[in-house]
C-alpha cells in the first residue's frame, strides 16, 4: 500500500495542491479546494510491485479489412440517435450532463425501454432513486412492461458484480457518477478524486467487455460536488441535456464525440409523460410568433446538418439612465455591442439614448455569427417602429466594417425557410441561386448600411 498522503483538490477543474488556499491557482474559482486522502487511490498506487507486462504492437495497416464501422446500438429515438452520432457505439462510454431536474433519468429510462424491448440487455444502475422510484417513472412513461434490468447500487465493485450474473450487458446506464464510489479511492463519494476512480473502473469494463456505458452527470454551478468536467476526457463522447426554465422543450447537445459529428442536437419536449421528439425545432421555436411586429426577425440558422429557424427579438426603448443597458438572452453580449457599434459607425443608426433588450424567442441560445444580419434587422426595426415584412427570414455575418458577409449552408437554410411558408430572404451577395419559393422580394445587401436604408425605407 502507498504511503497515505494528503491532497488538496480543486472540486471544479481537478487540479490537485499541496496546501489549502481559498482560490484555485489553476481556475481561479474560489472554495473549491477538498481534503482528499491518495493512499491507494488512482494514479497512486504501488506502482512499484507490479512486474512490467510486455504488449504488442500492430502496423495500422495490417488492420485495414477485418474493421468495419463502430458497431453501433440504435436505439430507435430518433434525436437521441442523431445526437450520439448514429447510436450508442459498443465499447465505448459517453458522458450525459445537465442541470439537477432537466430529464437526464427521463431520456435514459426511455433509451433504456426502447432498446430493451428490442431484445438487448439493458442495465439501469441508479444511486440516486429505489428500484420502486425508477419503476413508478417508467410507469408513468408508460415503459413498465419493458424488460430493463435494475439496480439500487452505488459502490462500482458491487455493480460490477452484479451485472457479471447472466449475459454480457449491451448497454450500462449509471445514474449518476456523482453517486458512485471505489473501495480503491478513500475519498468520499462525489469528489474529484472517487468520481473519476470510479468512472475510469467502469471506462475500463466498457472497453474490455465491449458493454457500451452512459454516465450520468449532474452539473452544478456552485462545484459543491465534482463537475462531470473531470470526466469529460475520459469519456468518447459527451453530451449535454440543456434546456431553458419555464419551457418545456430540452436540447441534447453533441461536445465531444469520438465517433461521430460534434456539432448536432436532439430536440425533445417535456410532456406529461416524458420526453417526446421534435423532429421539425423550426415550428417549436416559430410557435408563437405574432406576425408584423416590430422589432422581431426570423433568422435561418444551422445547428449541426440540420437548419433551424429562430425568431430574434430586440426591444430599444428610450433610456432615462446615463449609461443605457444592454440586455442579452441567447445570444452572446459581446457581439450585440459589436452589432450596435457598427450600426453607429457605419450606418447612422443611433442608440446612444436607449436601452437595448435582445432576446430569442423560446428561451433558444444561438452561437452562429450568421445570426448579424438578423439581429441587426430586428434592432434597426425596433428603433424606427417600422415591422419587418412577416414572410422574410434573415442571415448574414457582418463585419467590423460593416460589410455582409456570406456565410455557409446557404441553400439549406433557404430550403427550410421555404418549406415553412417563407416567401423571401434578406441574405449575403454571393450565396449562390435563389430557386424555388424564395426569391421575388429577396435581398442581398453587400453592405448593412444597404439593409438599413430598405428597413428604415
Ligand atoms: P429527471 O429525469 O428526474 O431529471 P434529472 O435526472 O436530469 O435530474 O426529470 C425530472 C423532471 O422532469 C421533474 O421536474 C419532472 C419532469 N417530468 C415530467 O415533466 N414528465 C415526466 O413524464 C417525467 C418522468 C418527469
Ligand atoms: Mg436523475
Amino acid at each position: 500500500m502507498a504511503k497515505s498522503r494528503v491532497q488538496f483538490i480543486c472540486q471544479s477543474c481537478g487540479s490537485v495542491h499541496q496546501r489549502w488556499a481559498g482560490k484555485c491557482d489553476a481556475c481561479g474559482e474560489w472554495n473549491t479546494l477538498v481534503e482528499e486522502g491518495t493512499s491507494g487511490g488512482i494514479g497512486s498506487g504501488p506502482a512499484n510491485t507490479r512486474n512490467a507486462r510486455k504488449g504488442r504492437a500492430v502496423v495500422l495497416t495490417t488492420l485495414s479489412g477485418d474493421i468495419e464501422d463502430a458497431p453501433r446500438i440504435i436505439s430507435g429515438i430518433g434525436e437521441l440517435d442523431r445526437a450520439t452520432g448514429g447510436g450508442f457505439v459498443r465499447g465505448s462510454a459517453l458522458l450525459v450532463g445537465g442541470d439537477p431536474g432537466i430529464g437526464k433519468s427521463t431520456l435514459l429510462t426511455q433509451a433504456a425501454a426502447a432498446l430493451a424491448s428490442k431484445g438487448h440487455r439493458i442495465v439501469y444502475v441508479s444511486g440516486e432513486e429505489a428500484v420502486a422510484q425508477i419503476r413508478l417513472r417508467a410507469q408513468r412513461l408508460g415503459v413498465a412492461s419493458s424488460p430493463v434490468e435494475l439496480a439500487a447500487e452505488t459502490n462500482v465493485e458491487d455493480i460490477l458484480a452484479t451485472i457479471a450474473d447472466g449475459k454480457r450487458p449491451d448497454l450500462v446506464i449509471l445514474d449518476s457518477i456523482q453517486t458512485l464510489w471505489t473501495d480503491l479511492a478513500d475519498s468520499a463519494p462525489g469528489t474529484v478524486t472517487q468520481v473519476r476512480a470510479a468512472a475510469q473502473a467502469m471506462i475500463r469494463y466498457a472497453k474490455s467487455t465491449g458493454a457500451a456505458i452512459v454516465l450520468v452527470g449532474h452539473v452544478t454551478k456552485e462545484g459543491q460536488i465534482a463537475g462531470p468536467r473531470v470526466v469529460e476526457h475520459m469519456v468518447d463522447a459527451v453530451l449535454y441535456f440543456e434546456g431553458e426554465g419555464g419551457h418545456h422543450y430540452r436540447i441534447l447537445r453533441t461536445v465531444k464525440n469520438r465517433f461521430g459529428p460534434t456539432d448536432e442536437i436532439g430536440v425533445f419536449e417535456m410532456s406529461d409523460k416524458g420526453l417526446r421528439e421534435v423532429a421539425n425545432p423550426s415550428e417549436l421555436f416559430l410557435g408563437e410568433r405574432h406576425a408584423k411586429s416590430p422589432g422581431a426577425a426570423v433568422f435561418a440558422g444551422m445547428e449541426g446538418t440540420r437548419p433551424v429557424l429562430v425568431e430574434i427579438q430586440a426591444l430599444v426603448a428610450p433610456s432615462s439612465l446615463g449609461t443605457p443597458r444592454r440586455a442579452v438572452v441567447g445570444w452572446d453580449g459581446a457581439r450585440l455591442s459589436m452589432i450596435l457599434a457598427v450600426l453607429e459607425a457605419h450606418c447612422g443608426v443611433r442608440f446612444g439614448s436607449h436601452d437595448v433588450y435582445l432576446n430569442v424567442a423560446g428561451g433558444y441560445r444561438i452561437s452562429e455569427p450568421a445570426a448579424d444580419l438578423a439581429v441587426a434587422a430586428a434592432l434597426v426595426s425596433s428603433l424606427t417602429g417600422l415591422a419587418l415584412p412577416a414572410d422574410c427570414v434573415y442571415f448574414g455575418e457582418i463585419s467590423l466594417s460593416g460589410a455582409v458577409r456570406p456565410v455557409a449552408h446557404a441553400q439549406q437554410r433557404l430550403k427550410e425557410a421555404e418549406k415553412l411558408g417563407f416567401g423571401s430572404a434578406v441574405l449575403p451577395s454571393g450565396s449562390g441561386e435563389l430557386a424555388g419559393g424564395i426569391g421575388a422580394g429577396s435581398f442581398q445587401p453587400t453592405e448593412l448600411a444597404d439593409l438599413v436604408a430598405r428597413i428604415a425605407g
